[in-house]
């Protein structure tokens, strides 16, 4: 897929996109034919600008073949979001009329969005939109018509000033486009040996990228108990990933650390899943998939900050050596950990990363990202992450940067009670309490074991990471979530409580 600022479309296949809010709608007076044909269209009352309407127009002259006009809705309501969704969907649209080339009209603009904010939120919603995976499709292939080029007409004095910010849209979208395919690759491709490729390869291209990758005797090593224990069920070799960046000028003494469950499959261990609840679970890895694509999108776009992505990879199998519920681990700080259940893996792996992170990075803040519990997927669906923290005035500004890019986070009580919780009879911790008891408080509970008292957000992200049906820009499978986030907080600046 390629981008570019200002073109204008000369094949048939080319589709123009333009956007109006109710009540203002377009002109016929000296236009171009494709304006005359929509006033018309608009005086009749066929369309109205309403949200979520569009119509599709063949002007029978002019240099345009296709036109699709799309509705923005109320435009006292008409934000980045909308914005982006508008132009997600509309993507979607011209894909199903076949257009390999789209040109779009800022949506929103000149009123009541200026030109480059718009500009820059219709090809950021545009590019998230255009996603597709297809690697695995060997049928019917030649005759598809494939969408390879999203353009945003802009007027020429607006050029200059958009460039920056339209190359900022195409990162943002690429790097949440890099994370869907490592999460909608299946679990027999995506292994921890390969998702570790995958991170040292985006290291490669980008010298302010470094990777160091600890397998399994490295893991015995330096004591990550807890991950060889989940992996100890599977044929596959676990992986810590970790990869480091020093952005240009950068004046932070301690980095900030991203640390994501790299679950490449959870058929929940001895504690197996039933089918219902399977199917989806190559996705268990999201959160690792957001850690690297937010240290990717930070070299990209050149961040004056430093920043370590570290990623506990493996896989949750319930192979002979299986971890069993009952057992102990040692985790890399040497607290002990009894295995209640072998599903709640997610905190094990994260306990090695977490302890890991700050013992040898010692960060100025952590943020984990995980796809930790049903728990919080059923408290808050799939519009909302679940935000838990040691520290408010960093969780607070971690959820206005969620609010400000459209991946909403909501604060969830993490209480010196909850600790109690995730006591063990018999070792220091244990990794479940009772049976659906305010599950994803008490995974953040055992979280807090392993970093405190760094200030740490932890972000359950099993309800947003994945898409059952395509909606506005979110394509079906993989969300790419916390990535536009983090880099959004990144740059507001991360304050913790004094
Ligand atoms: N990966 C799952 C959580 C999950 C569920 C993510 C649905 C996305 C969608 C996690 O490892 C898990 O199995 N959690 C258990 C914990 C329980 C056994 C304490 C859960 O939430 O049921
Ligand atoms: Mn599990
Ligand atoms: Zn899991």
């Amino acid at each position: 897929m390629t981008s570019s600022s200002h073109e204008t479309p000369g094949t048939v296949d080319d589709l123009l996109i333009v956007g109006f809010t109710e009540g203002f709608g377009p002109s016929a007076e000296g236009e171009d034919p494709w304006s005359v044909q929509l006033a018309r269209v608009w005086t009749l009352g066929d369309f109205t600008g309403k949200e979520g309407s569009s119509v599709l127009l063949y002007p029978p002259t002019g240099p345009v073949a296709r036109v699709l006009a799309i509705g923005l809705g109320k435009r006292e309501e008409l934000d980045a979001e909308r914005i982006r969704h508008a132009a997600g969907e509309a993507v979607r649209a011209a894909r199903e009329v076949g257009a390999r080339r789209i040109l779009f009209s800022p949506l929103g603009a000149p009123a009541p969005i200026d030109w480059v904010d718009a500009g820059a939120w219709t090809l950021e919603g545009a590019l998230m939109g255009a996603y597709t995976h297809d690697v695995f499709r060997t049928e019917d292939l030649a005759d598809r018509k494939v969408l390879d080029n999203v353009s945003i007409a802009m007027p020429d004095d607006q050029v200059d000033a958009a460039a920056p910010r339209l190359a900022r849209a195409r990162a943002m979208a690429d790097a949440v486009a890099w994370a869907r395919t490592r999460i909608n690759e299946p679990g027999n491709v995506l292994t921890a040996e390969t998702f570790a490729q995958a991170a040292v390869e985006m290291t490669l291209t980008r010298p302010a990228l470094k990777a160091e990758i600890l397998n399994k005797a490295d893991l015995e090593q330096v004591g990550c108990g807890c991950l060889l224990g989940v992996n100890a069920g599977s044929e596959a070799p676990p992986r810590l990933i970790i990869v480091t960046y020093e952005g240009p000028g950068a004046t932070d003494a301690a980095p900030v650390a991203i640390v994501g469950k790299g679950i490449t499959f959870d058929t929940g261990g001895l504690c197996l899943k039933g089918r219902e609840n399977m199917g989806q679970m190559k996705h268990d890895m999201s959160g690792g998939a957001a850690a690297l694509g937010t240290i990717r999108l930070a070299a990209d776009l050149n961040l004056p900050v430093r920043l370590v992505a570290i990623v506990a990879a493996t896989d949750n199998m319930p192979g002979a050596a299986a971890l069993k519920p009952g057992d102990v681990l040692k985790a890399h700080n040497g607290k002990t950990v009894e295995v209640i259940d072998t599903d709640a893996e997610g905190r094990l792996v994260l306990a090695d990363a977490l302890s890991y992170a700050v013992s040898r990075f010692k960060p100025r803040a952590v943020i984990d990202l995980a796809t930790l519990t049903g728990s919080v997927w059923i408290a808050l669906g799939t519009e909302a992450t679940g935000l838990f923290t040691n520290d408010d005035t960093l969780g607070e500004a971690v959820r206005k940067a969620g609010e400000r890019v459209g991946e909403r986070c909501w604060p969830m009580p993490l209480w010196p009670e909850h600790e109690e919780i995730v006591k063990s009879d018999i070792a220091d911790l244990k990794n479940a309490g009772a049976r659906g008891h305010s599950d994803g408080i008490s995974a953040a509970a055992m979280l807090k074991a392993f970093v405190h008292p760094t200030p740490w957000v932890h972000l359950d992200i099993a309800g947003t990471a994945w898409a059952d049906e395509p909606k506005g820009y979110l394509t079906q499978g993989g969300v790419g979530v916390g990535i536009r986030m983090l880099i959004e907080a990144l740059e507001l600046g991360l304050p913790v409580s004094a």
